[in-house]
Protein backbone atom coordinates (compact mmCIF):
# COMPACT_ATOMS: atom_id res chain seq x y z
CA UNK A 1 0.00 0.00 0.00
CA UNK A 2 1.68 3.60 -0.64
CA UNK A 3 0.17 5.42 1.91
CA UNK A 4 1.03 2.29 4.59
CA UNK A 5 1.80 3.45 8.27
CA UNK A 6 4.13 1.97 10.73
CA UNK A 7 3.13 2.59 14.24
CA UNK A 8 6.03 1.18 16.77
CA UNK A 9 5.56 0.46 20.40
CA UNK A 10 8.24 1.26 22.15
CA UNK A 11 9.87 2.20 25.56
CA UNK A 12 13.06 1.06 26.69
CA UNK A 13 11.15 -0.09 30.19
CA UNK A 14 9.70 -3.60 30.99
CA UNK A 15 6.32 -4.05 31.44
CA UNK A 16 4.79 -0.62 30.71
CA UNK A 17 1.74 -2.66 28.61
CA UNK A 18 3.63 -2.43 24.87
CA UNK A 19 2.57 -6.04 23.69
CA UNK A 20 -1.05 -5.45 25.35
CA UNK A 21 -1.27 -2.10 23.19
CA UNK A 22 0.43 -3.96 20.20
CA UNK A 23 -2.48 -6.37 19.91
CA UNK A 24 -5.33 -3.74 20.83
CA UNK A 25 -4.23 -1.50 18.48
CA UNK A 26 -3.79 -4.40 15.98
CA UNK A 27 -7.06 -5.65 16.69
CA UNK A 28 -8.81 -2.35 16.66
CA UNK A 29 -7.64 -1.75 12.81
CA UNK A 30 -8.21 -5.32 11.97
CA UNK A 31 -11.99 -4.65 12.61
CA UNK A 32 -11.75 -1.30 11.20
CA UNK A 33 -11.61 -2.81 8.05
CA UNK A 34 -7.73 -2.25 7.00
CA UNK A 35 -4.89 -5.19 6.40
CA UNK A 36 -2.63 -5.04 9.00
CA UNK A 37 0.52 -6.75 9.90
CA UNK A 38 2.40 -7.13 13.22
CA UNK A 39 6.11 -7.55 14.24
CA UNK A 40 7.53 -9.02 17.04
CA UNK A 41 10.78 -7.71 17.74
CA UNK A 42 10.82 -9.19 21.05
CA UNK A 43 10.93 -12.51 19.97
CA UNK A 44 13.03 -13.80 22.92
CA UNK A 45 9.98 -13.02 25.87
CA UNK A 46 7.39 -13.48 22.83
CA UNK A 47 4.86 -11.74 24.12
CA UNK A 48 3.02 -10.54 20.91
CA UNK A 49 3.58 -13.71 19.32
CA UNK A 50 2.66 -15.61 22.07
CA UNK A 51 -0.67 -13.73 22.80
CA UNK A 52 -1.24 -13.81 18.86
CA UNK A 53 -0.51 -18.10 19.02
CA UNK A 54 -3.39 -17.81 22.01
CA UNK A 55 -5.62 -16.07 19.95
CA UNK A 56 -5.47 -18.40 17.01
CA UNK A 57 -6.41 -21.60 18.83
CA UNK A 58 -9.13 -19.87 21.03
CA UNK A 59 -10.55 -18.80 17.60
CA UNK A 60 -10.42 -22.59 16.34
CA UNK A 61 -11.77 -24.53 19.54
CA UNK A 62 -14.65 -22.11 19.89
CA UNK A 63 -15.27 -21.91 16.23
CA UNK A 64 -15.01 -17.86 16.29
CA UNK A 65 -13.95 -16.17 13.01
CA UNK A 66 -11.57 -13.44 14.88
CA UNK A 67 -9.75 -11.15 12.80
CA UNK A 68 -6.30 -11.89 12.95
CA UNK A 69 -3.07 -9.73 11.89
CA UNK A 70 -0.30 -11.40 9.13
CA UNK A 71 1.98 -12.04 12.03
CA UNK A 72 5.95 -11.63 11.95
CA UNK A 73 8.94 -12.85 14.16
CA UNK A 74 11.75 -11.07 13.32
CA UNK A 75 14.93 -12.46 15.80
CA UNK A 76 18.32 -10.26 16.47
CA UNK A 77 21.80 -11.96 15.16
CA UNK A 78 22.86 -13.13 18.64
CA UNK A 79 19.97 -15.95 18.16
CA UNK A 80 21.07 -17.04 14.83
CA UNK A 81 24.38 -17.34 13.37
CA UNK A 82 26.98 -14.21 13.10
CA UNK A 83 24.76 -11.79 11.45
CA UNK A 84 25.74 -8.30 12.29
CA UNK A 85 23.63 -5.67 13.79
CA UNK A 86 23.78 -3.73 10.40
CA UNK A 87 22.43 -7.08 8.68
CA UNK A 88 20.00 -7.57 11.49
CA UNK A 89 18.59 -3.65 10.52
CA UNK A 90 19.01 -4.18 6.75
CA UNK A 91 16.65 -7.53 7.26
CA UNK A 92 14.58 -5.49 8.97
CA UNK A 93 14.02 -2.90 6.65
CA UNK A 94 13.26 -5.39 3.73
CA UNK A 95 10.54 -7.13 5.74
CA UNK A 96 8.59 -3.90 6.48
CA UNK A 97 9.05 -2.42 2.89
CA UNK A 98 7.95 -5.69 1.55
CA UNK A 99 4.67 -5.63 4.17
CA UNK A 100 4.28 -2.07 3.60
CA UNK A 101 3.19 -3.63 -0.32
CA UNK A 102 0.28 -5.49 1.55
CA UNK A 103 -0.80 -4.10 4.45
CA UNK A 104 -1.99 -1.03 5.46
CA UNK A 105 -1.27 -0.65 9.35
CA UNK A 106 2.41 -2.68 10.29
CA UNK A 107 2.27 -2.54 13.85
CA UNK A 108 5.94 -3.38 15.35
CA UNK A 109 6.11 -4.87 19.55
CA UNK A 110 9.81 -3.70 20.62
CA UNK A 111 11.77 -5.12 23.64
CA UNK A 112 11.81 -3.12 27.37
CA UNK A 113 15.43 -2.35 26.75
CA UNK A 114 17.45 -1.30 23.94
CA UNK A 115 18.84 -3.80 20.90
CA UNK A 116 19.66 -2.46 17.32
CA UNK A 117 16.90 -4.58 16.50
CA UNK A 118 14.58 -2.02 18.46
CA UNK A 119 15.93 0.55 17.11
CA UNK A 120 15.59 -0.05 13.53
CA UNK A 121 12.09 -0.17 14.27
CA UNK A 122 12.06 2.81 16.12
CA UNK A 123 13.72 4.56 12.32
CA UNK A 124 11.14 3.13 10.74
CA UNK A 125 8.02 4.50 12.38
CA UNK A 126 5.57 6.52 11.50
CA UNK A 127 3.93 6.89 14.64
CA UNK A 128 5.78 5.59 18.04
CA UNK A 129 3.42 5.00 21.02
CA UNK A 130 5.50 5.15 24.34
CA UNK A 131 3.02 3.70 26.66
CA UNK A 132 4.43 4.38 30.37
CA UNK A 133 3.41 3.11 33.60
CA UNK A 134 1.75 5.21 36.34
CA UNK A 135 4.77 6.08 38.38
CA UNK A 136 6.98 8.51 38.78
CA UNK A 137 9.98 6.26 38.17
CA UNK A 138 9.02 5.45 34.84
CA UNK A 139 8.82 8.75 33.62
CA UNK A 140 12.65 8.26 33.98
CA UNK A 141 12.87 6.44 30.63
CA UNK A 142 11.73 9.94 29.43
CA UNK A 143 14.00 12.56 31.11
CA UNK A 144 15.32 12.65 34.87
CA UNK A 145 13.29 15.15 37.33
CA UNK A 146 14.08 17.60 39.62
CA UNK A 147 12.28 16.00 42.68
CA UNK A 148 11.34 20.06 44.05
CA UNK A 149 10.96 22.10 41.37
CA UNK A 150 9.82 18.96 38.70
CA UNK A 151 11.96 20.95 36.00
CA UNK A 152 13.82 18.45 33.53
CA UNK A 153 17.54 17.53 34.47
CA UNK A 154 18.23 15.84 31.91
CA UNK A 155 16.37 14.12 28.80
CA UNK A 156 17.11 10.19 28.84
CA UNK A 157 18.93 8.43 26.37
CA UNK A 158 15.23 6.82 25.13
CA UNK A 159 14.59 10.38 24.51
CA UNK A 160 17.61 11.46 22.49
CA UNK A 161 17.76 8.82 20.55
CA UNK A 162 14.52 9.76 19.15
CA UNK A 163 15.59 13.31 18.76
CA UNK A 164 18.31 12.08 16.78
CA UNK A 165 15.47 9.97 14.57
CA UNK A 166 13.81 13.41 13.92
CA UNK A 167 17.01 14.80 13.26
CA UNK A 168 17.49 12.57 10.65
CA UNK A 169 14.32 12.17 9.06
CA UNK A 170 14.06 15.68 8.78
CA UNK A 171 18.07 15.83 6.63
CA UNK A 172 16.23 13.04 4.45
CA UNK A 173 12.95 15.55 3.79
CA UNK A 174 10.88 12.97 5.46
CA UNK A 175 7.72 13.87 7.55
CA UNK A 176 7.75 14.43 11.30
CA UNK A 177 7.63 11.00 13.55
CA UNK A 178 4.41 11.53 15.66
CA UNK A 179 5.06 10.52 19.20
CA UNK A 180 2.75 9.68 21.77
CA UNK A 181 3.10 9.11 25.33
CA UNK A 182 0.65 7.24 26.93
CA UNK A 183 -0.11 6.81 30.95
CA UNK A 184 -0.84 3.40 31.39
CA UNK A 185 -2.33 1.64 34.33
CA UNK A 186 -3.40 4.78 36.12
CA UNK A 187 -4.82 3.44 39.57
CA UNK A 188 -8.57 4.40 40.80
CA UNK A 189 -7.55 5.42 43.99
CA UNK A 190 -6.77 9.37 44.12
CA UNK A 191 -2.77 9.66 45.41
CA UNK A 192 -0.61 12.30 45.19
CA UNK A 193 2.04 10.46 42.85
CA UNK A 194 -0.67 10.09 40.32
CA UNK A 195 -1.61 13.98 40.31
CA UNK A 196 1.92 14.12 39.92
CA UNK A 197 2.75 11.79 36.51
CA UNK A 198 0.17 13.82 35.07
CA UNK A 199 1.58 17.43 35.28
CA UNK A 200 4.83 16.28 34.86
CA UNK A 201 3.43 14.55 31.98
CA UNK A 202 1.42 17.45 30.67
CA UNK A 203 4.92 19.91 31.13
CA UNK A 204 7.42 17.62 29.39
CA UNK A 205 5.24 17.04 26.20
CA UNK A 206 5.88 20.35 24.99
CA UNK A 207 9.40 20.75 26.36
CA UNK A 208 10.16 17.17 24.30
CA UNK A 209 7.52 17.83 21.44
CA UNK A 210 5.25 14.81 22.24
CA UNK A 211 1.27 14.28 22.46
CA UNK A 212 0.07 13.02 25.69
CA UNK A 213 -2.39 11.34 26.33
CA UNK A 214 -3.65 10.27 29.98
CA UNK A 215 -4.66 7.43 29.60
CA UNK A 216 -5.88 3.50 30.26
CA UNK A 217 -7.09 2.40 33.56
CA UNK A 218 -5.55 -0.37 35.65
CA UNK A 219 -8.29 -2.64 34.99
CA UNK A 220 -7.92 -6.56 35.64
CA UNK A 221 -9.56 -7.47 31.99
CA UNK A 222 -6.23 -7.14 30.54
CA UNK A 223 -4.42 -9.21 32.56
CA UNK A 224 -7.02 -12.36 31.98
CA UNK A 225 -7.64 -12.05 28.28
CA UNK A 226 -3.88 -13.33 27.21
CA UNK A 227 -4.78 -16.89 27.60
CA UNK A 228 -7.15 -16.36 24.95
CA UNK A 229 -5.55 -13.95 22.95
CA UNK A 230 -8.38 -11.88 23.38
CA UNK A 231 -8.75 -7.84 23.48
CA UNK A 232 -11.56 -5.62 25.04
CA UNK A 233 -13.29 -5.35 21.61
CA UNK A 234 -13.78 -9.27 20.98
CA UNK A 235 -15.09 -9.20 24.72
CA UNK A 236 -17.45 -6.85 24.14
CA UNK A 237 -18.81 -8.98 20.79
CA UNK A 238 -18.34 -12.19 21.91
CA UNK A 239 -19.65 -11.82 25.88
CA UNK A 240 -22.64 -9.50 25.59
CA UNK A 241 -23.78 -10.84 28.76
CA UNK A 242 -20.40 -10.18 30.41
CA UNK A 243 -20.22 -6.48 29.79
CA UNK A 244 -19.40 -4.44 32.62
CA UNK A 245 -19.11 -0.77 33.44
CA UNK A 246 -15.14 -1.24 33.32
CA UNK A 247 -14.98 -2.91 29.48
CA UNK A 248 -17.00 -0.41 28.27
CA UNK A 249 -14.91 2.51 29.81
CA UNK A 250 -11.70 0.37 28.73
CA UNK A 251 -12.70 0.43 25.07
CA UNK A 252 -13.33 4.50 25.44
CA UNK A 253 -10.24 4.54 26.80
CA UNK A 254 -8.73 2.58 23.26
CA UNK A 255 -10.87 4.85 21.24
CA UNK A 256 -9.14 8.10 22.67
CA UNK A 257 -6.04 6.49 21.94
CA UNK A 258 -6.97 5.55 18.28
CA UNK A 259 -8.44 9.60 17.51
CA UNK A 260 -5.13 10.44 18.98
CA UNK A 261 -3.02 8.39 16.38
CA UNK A 262 -5.65 9.87 13.55
CA UNK A 263 -5.90 6.94 11.15
CA UNK A 264 -9.50 7.17 10.49
CA UNK A 265 -11.40 4.17 11.47
CA UNK A 266 -12.85 2.67 8.14
CA UNK A 267 -16.15 1.15 9.80
CA UNK A 268 -17.42 1.41 13.73
CA UNK A 269 -15.01 -1.13 15.43
N1 LIG B 1 -4.14 -1.22 31.60
C1 LIG B 1 -3.73 -2.32 32.23
N2 LIG B 1 -4.35 -2.74 33.37
C2 LIG B 1 -3.93 -3.83 34.02
N3 LIG B 1 -2.93 -4.60 33.64
C3 LIG B 1 -2.26 -4.24 32.52
C4 LIG B 1 -2.62 -3.10 31.76
N4 LIG B 1 -1.77 -3.01 30.69
C5 LIG B 1 -0.93 -4.05 30.78
N5 LIG B 1 -1.22 -4.80 31.88
C6 LIG B 1 -0.51 -5.99 32.39
O1 LIG B 1 0.82 -5.58 32.68
C7 LIG B 1 1.73 -6.63 32.38
C8 LIG B 1 2.78 -6.11 31.38
O2 LIG B 1 2.12 -5.85 30.16
P1 LIG B 1 2.85 -6.10 28.76
O3 LIG B 1 3.41 -7.48 28.70
O4 LIG B 1 1.90 -5.68 27.70
O5 LIG B 1 4.02 -5.04 28.92
P2 LIG B 1 5.34 -4.88 28.01
O6 LIG B 1 5.68 -3.43 28.03
O7 LIG B 1 5.11 -5.50 26.68
O8 LIG B 1 6.40 -5.72 28.84
P3 LIG B 1 7.89 -6.10 28.34
O9 LIG B 1 8.71 -4.86 28.44
O10 LIG B 1 8.29 -7.16 29.32
O11 LIG B 1 7.76 -6.60 26.93
C9 LIG B 1 0.89 -7.77 31.86
O12 LIG B 1 0.62 -8.63 32.92
C10 LIG B 1 -0.37 -7.10 31.37
O13 LIG B 1 -1.48 -7.96 31.38
MG1 LIG C 1 6.25 -6.93 25.65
Amino acid sequence: MTNAKVIVVGNEKGGSGKSTLSIHLAVSYLYSGYKVATIDLDGRQGTLTHYIENRVRYAEENKLDLPMPEHLVVTPSQFSNKRSSEEDEEQLDEEIKDLKNDYDIIIIDTPGTFSHLSNAGHKNADILITPVNDSLVDIDVIANIDPNSKEIISESQYTQNIRDIQKKRADLGKDELFWIVLRNRISHIDAKNKREVDSILKKLQEKLGFTYISGIGERVVYREMFLKGLTILDLLKIDKDEISISHIAAKNELLTVLNTINIPLKQDI
